[in-house]
């Protein structure tokens, strides 16, 4: 069934969890699997997460845009932060890099995107931002 639905938020980690479940609330007339639910809440949190921590250092007003497009096939959701972008994608995307490992962070957030979405697409400029793309084939 076909669905396209976009919002904008602002950068606050309360909005996580909100984003997670309309998120859900978007694909259940897919009937999606429990498991299907729970990795794309998964990826949503770690997408999102990285926006607020590292795109906007935990700025609180700043905006997080997304965009869900459910089809036939599968879902496709993207997320963009304007914030200070990523200096080295490739880099980035290794399993344990992080440059803020000192927190809670363990620097496995775009392996667990990897592994629970079937196509993640990642692109940056410094300064200006970062859109992430994936899909999740139903
Ligand atoms: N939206 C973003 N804006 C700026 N940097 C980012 C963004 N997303 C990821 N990064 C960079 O990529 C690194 C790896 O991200 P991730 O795999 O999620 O690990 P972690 O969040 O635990 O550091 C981050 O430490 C950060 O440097
Ligand atoms: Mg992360």
């Amino acid at each position: 069934m076909y669905n396209e639905i976009s919002m904008k938020f602002i950068s606050k980690r309360s909005n996580i969890a909100i984003i997670r479940n309309v998120v859900s609330a978007i694909v259940l007339d897919n009937n999606p699997t429990i498991t299907f639910i729970n990795e794309l809440k998964t990826i949503v949190s770690e997408a999102i997460t990285n926006c607020i921590v590292h795109g906007y250092d935990n700025q609180e007003d700043k905006f997080v845009d997304l965009k869900v497009i459910c089809d036939n096939e599968k879902v496709s959701i993207e997320i963009i932060d304007y914030g200070k972008g990523i200096a080295d994608i490739e880099q980035a995307r290794e399993p344990l890099f992080s440059t803020k490992c000192d927190e809670e962070r363990s620097g496995l957030g775009f392996t667990i995107m990897e592994m629970f979405s079937d196509h993640l697409e990642v692109e940056s400029s410094l300064d200006k931002g970062t859109r992430l793309y994936f899909e999740k084939k139903w």
